[in-house]
């Protein structure tokens, strides 16, 4: 794979020679893109040496003729900022452009990972982690930084994260090993309809089912990401269905069921919707009013019950505000789900981090605090695992 490594002005720029020479061990080319500043920080000959070519620093090098930002940007698979200072993460989030690193930033359109470094201080600013965390939500990994040794003599969580750990996570981020598969996603609320203008809903942003849609359509499989209404943008390669209710999302996850070889139920599917759908808007009396709600059908128990043909792996998720665990074994059992995802509500709903269990047949596992984008590689790497297992060829099988 051709990745890019950009290189920002911090004390930890030397760090960036060993990752450009592990990446390059581990057999992709590399090519290397610094801001001026970093070269105050590291040799650009250094760079030369290890990647055979040299780097590019400054946009109006006649050498490149002054399209070189576009040039890299479509050579390259994945790009790895090491280290990002504050002030490249400032610039990145709010799209600046004024050198060759970030016009390079700007003008590519795949995978991008930031490994932040910068004393601990300057990480813990608002300012910083609203920029990193715009980064995130427009789509970036963020790699560290890790608690250690900063170059202030002080110890604080602002290190660079390790070229090794940063290799791995390009690695992880240019993966295709779903090519061949169908995944199928549900993802945020259903709306059900109660006269014309009001509905029954519930919190769900939808961005755990996006991450999952995000991410399988990255690793080389089809993605179909079936989603109540939501704000969010399709992912890069998902194909979109949308739908509002349990019973349109029940249908029309029932129309790509036998192509699937995994289906995830992200979604929070309403359990209940109105008896009765009024045709004109319910005016207010001067009286309580009682609404009443029959069952909705339950999408992942209907497909842990399907008996038809080889069935897809499934993964549920169970949202619970106490005896987490015990809640989540009871679910997978009485809904005959391959693996259930679970969170306590409090650490998983408006946030985009989570903390979650996996209970499967081996047990549980209580995986660390994990972005809602690493915890759709998991869940991934866990289908992945289970498809590899099962040995069957391909979508539709
Ligand atoms: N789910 C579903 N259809 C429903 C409700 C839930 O497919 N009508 C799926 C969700 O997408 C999720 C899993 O089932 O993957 C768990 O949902 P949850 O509401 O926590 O489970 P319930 O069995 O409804 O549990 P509870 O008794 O706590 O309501």
């Amino acid at each position: 794979m051709n990745v890019l490594v950009g290189v920002s002005g911090g004390v930890a720029a030397y760090k960036a020679a060993h990752l450009v020479r592990e990446l390059g061990r581990r057999g992709h080319a590399v090519r290397v893109v610094m801001t001026e500043a970093a070269t105050r920080f590291i040799g650009p000959v250094t760079f030369t040496g290890l990647t055979g070519a040299p780097p590019v620093v400054d946009l109006w090098d006649a050498r490149y003729a002054g399209e070189v930002h576009v040039e890299l940007a479509a050579w390259a698979d994945a790009l790895v900022v090491a280290p990002a200072t504050a002030n490249l993460l400032a610039r990145a989030a709010s799209g600046v452009a004024d050198d060759a690193l970030t016009a390079t930033i700007l003008c590519f359109d795949g995978p991008r990972l930031f490994a932040p470094a910068m004393h601990a201080r300057m990480w813990a600013q608002p300012a910083t982690r609203r920029n990193a965390a715009r980064l995130a939500e427009d789509g970036a990994i963020l790699v560290g930084p890790v608690e250690g040794a900063l170059a202030s003599g002080e110890v604080g969580l602002g290190r660079m994260a390790e070229p090794e750990a940063i290799a791995d996570a390009v690695e992880r981020l240019l993966r295709r090993d779903l090519v061949g598969r169908t995944v199928v996603v549900s993802a945020g609320g259903t709306c059900e309809d109660l006269d014309p203008v009001r509905f029954l809903g519930n919190r769900s942003t939808g961005r755990m089912g996006y991450a999952i849609a995000e991410r399988a359509a990255a690793r080389g499989a089809r993605a179909i990401l079936v989603t109540g209404p939501s704000a969010l943008a399709t992912p890069p390669g998902a194909e979109r269905v949308d739908v509002r209710s349990a019973r349109d999302m029940e249908a029309a996850i029932g129309r790509v069921r036998a192509e699937a070889d995994a289906i995830v139920m992200a979604a929070a599917v309403a359990d209940y919707r109105p008896a009765a759908l009024a045709t004109d808007k319910i005016a207010k009396s001067d009286g309580p009013l009682t609404l009443e709600l029959v069952r909705n059908p339950d999408i992942l128990a209907g497909l842990g019950a399907w008996r038809a043909g080889p069935r897809p792996v499934l993964v549920g998720f169970a949202l619970e505000t106490r005896d987490v665990l015990e809640r989540a074994r009871a679910k997978r059992a009485k809904k005959r789900v391959d693996l259930v995802v679970a969170n306590r509500a409090a650490d998983a709903l408006g946030t985009t981090t989570n903390r979650a269990i996996f209970v499967d047949d081996d047990g549980d596992e209580t995986l660390p605090e994990l972005d809602k984008r690493a915890l759709a590689d998991r869940i991934l790497d866990w289908i992945g695992a289970r498809l590899g297992q099962l040995g069957r060829p391909g979508a539709g099988n």
